[in-house]
């Protein structure tokens, strides 16, 4: 299949599905507390989709080749885990850092959104980490526009993030994404200036860099989903849903709760 290219219409239903995708974000952000669960969490935003934005948790029952069905709504990623964590009736504790990732449906199209977010204090080294990923995430961003190779995404966020000690996730990357929620193209988080596809505008695709603190390598756990770094070094992920426009790019997953992007 080759990388679609959305039309007017189906944009403004990507803009919907992104903005409710960062409501949901912005709404549960307050709840994230020491000595709250995930599975409240999950609840919490379940019942939020549902029932208020009428929209469908795209995580769950969602079951790509190979793995057993998402259990949850969400995902939530503590820590050493990469991504994919598994809500559980575990309480978070002072100093976590959490990524909860998002993804609706809305009128069949889908909005892919995650974002860090500390239980108490984090540690100096940890909160570094989760604002260099942001500022990582923005890099990629910022390297979209007509004409511009998918590897300079991967090439923007590589070469901020390795001079500063950290490293770039290989396994997993971003997706175009649209009717399904895994599209074409794959954005990859590292490689080199002008390789691989060209964007156009109307291409809608997701930018979710993984950055670890300490080595890139991960591992699976028997749960078929939770992913964690093999040294159990920290590992940081934001992500936003991208359209390419004419001019540039526009970001799908805004809402009014969403960090503002950094100075460039
Ligand atoms: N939201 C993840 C992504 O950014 C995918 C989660 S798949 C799930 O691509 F089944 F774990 F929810
Ligand atoms: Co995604
Ligand atoms: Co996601």
């Amino acid at each position: 299949m080759p990388v679609s290219i959305k039309t007017p219409q189906e944009i403004e239903k990507m803009r919907i599905a992104g903005r409710l995708t960062g409501e949901v974000l912005d709404y549960i952000t307050p709840f994230v507390k020491v000595g709250v669960t995930t599975n409240e969490l999950d609840r919490l935003c379940h019942d939020f989709i549902v029932n208020v934005q009428r929209a469908i948790p795209a995580p769950l029952n969602y079951a790509p080749g190979g793995h057993p069905p998402y259990p949850k709504s969400i995902c939530t990623s503590i820590n050493h885990q990469v991504c994919h964590g598994v809500p559980n009736n575990k309480a978070l504790k002072n100093g976590d850092i959490v990524n909860l990732d998002v993804t609706v449906i809305k009128d069949g199209y889908h909005g892919d959104s995650s974002r860090m977010l500390y239980a108490g204090a984090p540690s100096i080294l940890a909160r570094r980490l989760c604002e260099t990923t942001w500022l990582a995430l923005w890099r990629g961003i910022r390297a979209v526009r007509p004409g511009a190779y998918l590897g300079d995404i991967g090439h923007a966020i590589q070469s901020f993030v390795e001079p500063l000690g950290y490293s770039v996730v290989r396994e997993f990357c971003g997706h175009g994404i649209g009717r399904q929620f895994h599209e074409e193209p794959q954005v990859l988080h590292y490689g080199r200036p002008r390789t691989g596809i060209r964007l156009e505008p109307g291409m809608t695709f997701t930018i979710e860099p993984m950055i670890n603190a300490g080595k890139a390598a991960i591992k699976h756990l028997n749960d078929g989903w939770t992913v964690v770094t093999k040294d159990h070094s920290l590992s940081a992920q934001y992500e936003h849903t991208i359209l390419v426009t004419d001019a540039g790019f526009e970001v799908l997953t805004v809402s009014d709760g969403c960090p503002h992007p950094p100075n460039p």
